[in-house]
């Protein structure tokens, strides 16, 4: 009989605990597979267990604490020493990834991480084997569940923001502390390490900017229903004039959009490349058996030998300043002349005008544009000449539209 694969585990919460009964759970048919059974060697937790003791006793350690320390501590400490590691870490691998990698391909060993982005769904997989030599053009994301599952019941039922976010907090989908996944943090880090793989570029957490929810309104989504568009919070990561843009941000999608149909707490991740035109894959994007199961697929992987060594980086220019469609919002005084005022500012700035609606009359007049691609600090520079008119009721809202074309 071959020796146990022993597998030292560190966090024994939502994930930890979960994945400890799916590895006692599935040991059988792993071994089965495989030619060896997995075992867990011990836990580390806050209360007990001592790292170099379960170091020593390990072929492999799940890092499932999360937070950058003591985790990256003791992911260097597993790698140097020779372990493979499995992580569910994003925000970790967002802002230390580099030096985790190069430590992993400095001493052999597998450094893997599906579960670090969109939960179950294997698109980390796809990224680094099946796609492994694709030329990879645009990656689009639905990469937080929370604030899917939050604009899901914004649209569904009218709700406000805030009712939306009590209501996922109540069924467990968003923290106490909603910060994170509301303010597009979380989204950030998934699409930084998804565009790290995607375009072998060296990505930071820092070099994504990233715009939340929490200005969205219920009037938004009234909007996007009437002109058949979804709302999403949505990463990109792209090639742009030889450079690299990687964002988060609400963003109005045309009705077949891949991405439109992902609805609650799923996430969804769409590659695109000129030799496969586009592939989507969606699912569980959290949850403590769900990311479980992806951890657990990565330590299967690990108990084989690695299929090819990782590539190392090339830089790319990070672009920050990237053409986008816009739909805006404005809350107006009811008088003649103030759709031709905004025409005329917009004129200034060179923006063009795709459709315009009218709404409401006396102290409720609205006016909601969609306005065609424009470079984003040319459409700020408007909106804040616009903001300054006398006859607007308050600042004017913008959410970015995805391929205007359809719309
Ligand atoms: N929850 C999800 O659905 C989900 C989905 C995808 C990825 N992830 C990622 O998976 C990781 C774990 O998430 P989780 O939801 O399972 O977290 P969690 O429920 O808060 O559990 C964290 C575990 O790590 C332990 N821990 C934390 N800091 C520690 C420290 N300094 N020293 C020793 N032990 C420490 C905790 O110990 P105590 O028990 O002593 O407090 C606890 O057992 C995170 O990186 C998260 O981003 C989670």
């Amino acid at each position: 009989m071959s020796e146990p694969f022993r597998i030292g585990l560190l966090g024994h919460g939502t994930v930890g605990a979960a994945f400890a009964e799916l590895v006692a759970e599935r040991a059988d048919a792993v071994e089965r597979r495989v030619g060896r059974r997995p075992v867990l060697s011990g836990v580390l937790t806050r209360s007990r267990g001592d790292f170099d003791e379960l170091l020593a006793g390990s072929d492999l350690i799940c890092e499932l604490m999360g937070g950058i320390d003591p985790a990256r501590d003791y992911v260097l400490r597993a790698l140097r020493a020779g372990r493979h590691v499995v992580t569910a870490n994003k925000q970790l691998l967002s802002q230390h990834g580099e030096e985790l990698w190069t430590t992993a391909a400095e001493h052999g060993v597998q450094l893997s991480f599906e579960a670090a982005v969109a939960g179950v769904v294997p698109v980390i997989r796809v990224l680094r084997e099946s796609l492994a030599a694709a030329h990879v053009d645009r990656v689009h994301g639905i990469v937080n569940g929370t604030t899917n599952f939050i604009l899901s019941e914004m649209a569904r039922t009218g709700a406000t923001y805030a009712d939306a976010l009590a209501q996922a907090q109540a069924l467990g989908y968003a923290e106490a502390d909603p910060s994170d996944d509301v303010g597009g943090k979380d989204a950030a880090a998934k699409m930084a390490i998804l565009a790290r793989l995607a375009f072998d570029a060296p990505v930071h957490l820092d070099d994504v900017p990233c715009e939340g929810i929490e200005h969205i309104t219920a009037d938004d989504l009234e909007y996007a229903r009437e002109l058949g568009l979804g709302l999403k919070l949505i990463g990109t990561a792209e090639r742009i004039d030889g450079g690299l843009s990687v964002r988060v941000h609400p963003a109005f999608l045309y009705a077949g959009h891949p991405l439109a149909s992902v609805s609650g707490s799923f996430n969804a991740v769409t590659v695109e490349s000129a030799a496969i035109t586009e592939i989507t894959m969606s699912g569980p994007g959290a949850g403590g058996p769900q990311t479980a199961s992806a951890v657990l697929g990565d330590v299967i992987s690990a108990m084989i030998p690695p299929p090819m060594p990782p590539a190392p980086p090339q830089p790319m220019t990070i672009v920050r300043d990237v053409r986008s469609a816009f739909y805006l919002h404005m809350e107006v005084a009811d008088r003649p002349g103030v759709l031709a005022q905004i025409a005329q500012v917009l004129g200034e700035h060179e923006i063009s005008v795709k459709s315009v609606v009218q709404k409401g009359l006396g102290d409720n007049a609205r006016l909601v544009m969609v306005v065609h691609p424009v470079l984003e600090s040319r459409f700020e520079a408007a909106r804040a000449h616009i903001a300054g008119l006398d006859f607007l009721r308050s600042a004017p809202r913008a959410i970015r539209v995805l391929d205007e074309e359809f719309i």
